[in-house]
């Protein structure tokens, strides 16, 4: 069976992330958006559920499917991972409070950082995250090139 890696993204970066992932995974894998998937479940047993976060949310509409298929999803193999900017403690809190249906059943978890693409941001985007730069002296965040190995091998040893 196919490994299903189900993403949602705003600006481009969890899309990117889960392009990267499907690669460095050693078996067959199929990378589906939320906003153009109509997914059936039940071609996938291992799935990998990738999300956003803007205002503390995952993206609405992957949220909104997990709920609608919690059931499905909880037999099966579900890992997660965010793409978020606060390189924080909160990474747990904010998966509990996201996917509060599924959380004790997630196999892996990434917190993989995340990107400021300032060139895909509307103004309001833009203003909001050059507040956020200057209180965090004007550090961006990054991608973890280290986390996402490490989740690509914990994938990759089963
Ligand atoms: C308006 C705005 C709000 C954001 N809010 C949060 C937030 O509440 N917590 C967080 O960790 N990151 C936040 N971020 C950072 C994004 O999660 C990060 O840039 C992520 O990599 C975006 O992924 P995407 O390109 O797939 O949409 C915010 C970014 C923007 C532009």
């Amino acid at each position: 069976m196919k490994t299903l890696i189900l993403y949602g993204s705003k600006h481009g970066c969890t899309e990117d992330v889960a392009n990267t992932l499907a690669k460095q995974l050693n078996r067959p894998v199929e990378v589906k958006n939320i906003e153009d998937a109509n997914v059936d479940l039940s071609s996938y047993y291992n799935i990998v559920l990738g999300s956003s976060i803007y205002a503390g949310q995952m993206n609405k509409k992957l949220k909104k499917y997990i709920k609608e298929h919690e059931a499905e999803l909880k037999e099966k193999a579900v890992s997660v991972f965010l793409c978020r900017g606060q390189a924080d403690d909160q990474f747990d809190k904010v998966l509990k409070e996201n996917l509060p249906e599924i959380y004790d059943s997630i196999k892996y978890k990434g917190d993989f950082g995340g990107e400021f693409r300032k060139d895909r941001m509307g103004f309001m985007e833009k203003k909001l995250i050059n507040m956020i730069s200057k209180k965090t002296g004007g550090e961006e965040p990054i991608v973890s090139a280290s986390a996402i190995q490490m989740f690509v091998e914990n994938l990759n040893n089963e």
